[in-house]
């Protein structure tokens, strides 16, 4: 029996106590094929199983990095003579220590597996301050075999002075719900190359071997090509500081990240989850392609950014009332 390696800390097998229950608040779009939920995402995650569990097909995490710092939203208002900017709070990442940050988000990890589906993945965002240990995290809760990929985000951005290479990526982790099950999966391929469209244009190529077996310059066929079935390696540019996507949240996520991850890992009417909502990304784009989605953050100010950004792409949302016992009960939590 191969021995099991894992991560320990002090107090690592005492569970957390939060219980499931209802957020603080539910928006839904008008034909509450999505929700946005605000409260702490374990309370609302464990609520959740309830209802959803086992339905989700994919699950994008975009914690706080642990940064040990507190985030700031730049929020605009239009106005005269010109816009004007206002800072507040956004989020907080400040922990006691390492420990206390992989805690917290082990908790999380269980709680949204028990809401996939057999056939969805979770995919998790992090650098590589904590990539390394999140890893071995993921994999004893989901187990190494459930592992499928590490995606590395490549992006350029403004050097800073640093006696050290610079750090131009981040690191996307997915792992499977259920490893004997066929993953939902619709292939993407690298877009082709420049050079590749001036010679070849956008058919396939056939390899050409001279008669004495050597390798000869490859010929067209009349078929179209696909190009390269996608690395995980992406380059993908960050948001710049002009983009009409930036809503001023901090560490908001470019859309074509989120585009090429729910299109290779759900299908139009699956349901999304993103429990680190933030700006919205991962709901604006999931309603974009057709899936449905729920979203959780605790703070108010990504709630209303993300309600703003919603009600801008002719989605808007409303809030939802609590039945009289308090609770959101089923219409929330219904798939
Ligand atoms: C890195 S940001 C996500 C950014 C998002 N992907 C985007 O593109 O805008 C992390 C978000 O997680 C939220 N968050 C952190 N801890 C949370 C918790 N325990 N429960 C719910 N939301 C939390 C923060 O309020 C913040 O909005």
């Amino acid at each position: 029996m191969p021995r099991a390696v894992r991560l320990t800390w002090e107090g690592k097998d005492r569970p957390s106590p939060e219980e499931g229950g209802p957020p603080r608040r539910a928006f839904a779009t008008d034909d509450e094929r999505g929700w946005l939920l605000e409260g702490d995402n374990l309370r609302v995650l464990r609520g959740l199983a309830e209802t959803r569990a086992g339905t989700l097909a994919l699950a994008y995490l975009d914690p706080p990095f642990f940064t040990n710092r507190e985030h700031a939203a730049m929020l605009r208002k239009a106005g005269e003579p010109r816009t004007r900017r206002t800072r507040v709070p956004a989020f907080d990442d400040r922990w006691p220590d390492l420990a206390s940050y992989l805690h917290a988000l082990g908790s999380r990890l269980e709680a949204v597996r028990a809401l996939l589906a057999p056939h969805g993945s979770i995919v998790v965002h992090v650098d590589p301050k904590t990539s390394h240990y999140v890893r071995v995290l993921g994999d004893e809760i989901f187990g190494p075999e459930a592992f499928a990929s590490e995606i590395v985000w490549r992006y350029r951005r403004w050097p800073s002075k640093t006696p050290n290479f610079q750090r131009v990526h981040d690191v996307l982790l997915r792992w499977r719900r259920d490893p004997a099950t066929p993953p939902r999966w619709n292939q993407p391929y690298e877009p082709l190359a420049a050079s590749t469209l001036a010679v070849w244009g956008t058919n396939k190529q056939r390899a050409v071997f001279t008669p004495d077996g050597r390798r000869a310059r490859s010929s067209s066929t009349a078929e179209k090509t696909d190009g390269v079935p996608m690395g995980d390696v992406w380059e993908i540019g960050v948001l710049a500081p002009i983009s009409r996507e930036r809503t001023g949240y901090p560490s908001q996520k470019p859309e074509a990240l989120l585009e090429r991850l729910l299109g290779a890992l759900s299908d139009e009417g699956d349901v999304v989850l993103d429990p680190y909502a933030g700006s919205g990304t991962t709901l604006a784009v999931a309603r974009r392609m057709g899936r449905a989605f729920l979203g959780i953050d605790a703070g108010p100010v990504a709630i209303d950014t993300t309600l703003g950004r919603l009600a801008a792409m002719g989605s808007p949302m409303t809030e939802h009332a609590r039945e009289p016992s308090g609770r959101y009960a089923s219409k929330v939590m219904r798939a």
